[in-house]
């Protein structure tokens, strides 16, 4: 038979923690959301790719009209860009590989009418970008594969206008192999626009967000929790090494959607021309 005690044990304490979780989690959400990972710690790689679109979508939501507006510049090129087919040129769209598509964050900056073929490792965004996409019927015919950005010999050589990447080659296994496999498959003129977070360059001013940044990925805390997120990469000498005609880009430090994800305020927003 239970006893009084076990009974106000069970229940009391479970209320008192359930409330103090949700308060806690209110306040301070991108904490919660790390304890939500610190949960399927255990449960294998299966269950963190699923944790990690869920959350990767969750995060999506939380994004500021700031960090928009800071994509609508990096994207302005795309709304003038001529295509090199014929076809397209007469309706101003374009062919775009996006890679590392997730649950599809850049569709509104796509002009009307193009073709879209989106690359991404984890099935577990199908849901979550297929909701998205449901919102842009103006893209037309696209082609999802899952696969790495490293292995995209499924995608002809320059075959499209322009390669789109947000917040990807952090988490890449060979940076190099996909900044060479983008350049591949532009057309001569195509163009690889990019947003990446990337390591502090300015140690004299945040020397600690440098530290962090180098702790938290030296320790694999961040890449477990992450999907292979890398705080204190850089790919913009893999992007200048390539053999692109022209690289221009800026660095900057960008809104992030709670205060936890500071650490990867620093930014490179650019575009390369092949
Ligand atoms: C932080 S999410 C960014 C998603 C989306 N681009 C955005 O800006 O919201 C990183 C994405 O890169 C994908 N990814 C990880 N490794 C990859 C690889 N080697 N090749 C292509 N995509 C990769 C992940 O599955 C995930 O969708």
């Amino acid at each position: 038979m239970t006893s009084v005690f076990e009974k106000t044990l069970s229940y009391e304490t479970f209320k008192e923690a359930a409330s103090v979780i949700r308060n806690y989690a209110s306040e301070h959400r991108g904490l919660g959301y790390i304890a939500c990972g610190a949960v399927v710690f255990g449960f294998g790689p299966m269950l963190r790719k699923k944790f990690f679109a869920w959350f990767n979508n969750q995060v999506t939501k939380m994004k500021n009209e700031e960090y928009e507006a800071l994509k609508r510049e990096a994207f302005a090129g795309l709304a003038t860009q001529q295509s090199s087919d014929p076809e397209f040129q007469k309706v101003s769209a374009l062919k775009i590989l996006e890679i590392g598509v997730g649950s599809g964050t850049n569709f509104s900056f796509y002009p009307d009418g193009s073709h879209l073929t989106v690359v991404d490792p984890n099935p577990y965004f199908a849901d979550y970008y297929m909701q998205n996409r449901k919102k842009f019927p103006n893209i037309k015919a696209e082609t999802v594969i899952v696969s790495y950005g490293e292995d995209m010999d499924m995608v002809e050589s320059n075959s499209v206008d322009a390669v789109v990447i947000t917040l990807v080659l952090c988490s890449v296994k060979d940076v190099a192999k996909v900044v060479s496999q983008i350049k591949r498959v532009l057309v001569p003129g195509g163009k690889f626009y990019f947003i990446e977070h990337i390591q502090e360059w300015d140690q004299s001013s945040h020397g600690y967000r440098w530290f962090i940044q180098n702790l938290l990925t030296w320790s694999r805390i961040w890449p477990f929790f992450f999907e292979g997120c890398n705080l204190n990469r850089n790919p913009l000498p893999f992007i200048q090494s390539v053999g692109f005609s022209e690289v221009q880009y800026e660095r900057l430090y960008a809104p992030m959607p709670a205060k936890v994800f500071m650490v990867a305020s620093p930014h490179v927003r650019g575009v390369a021309t092949k």
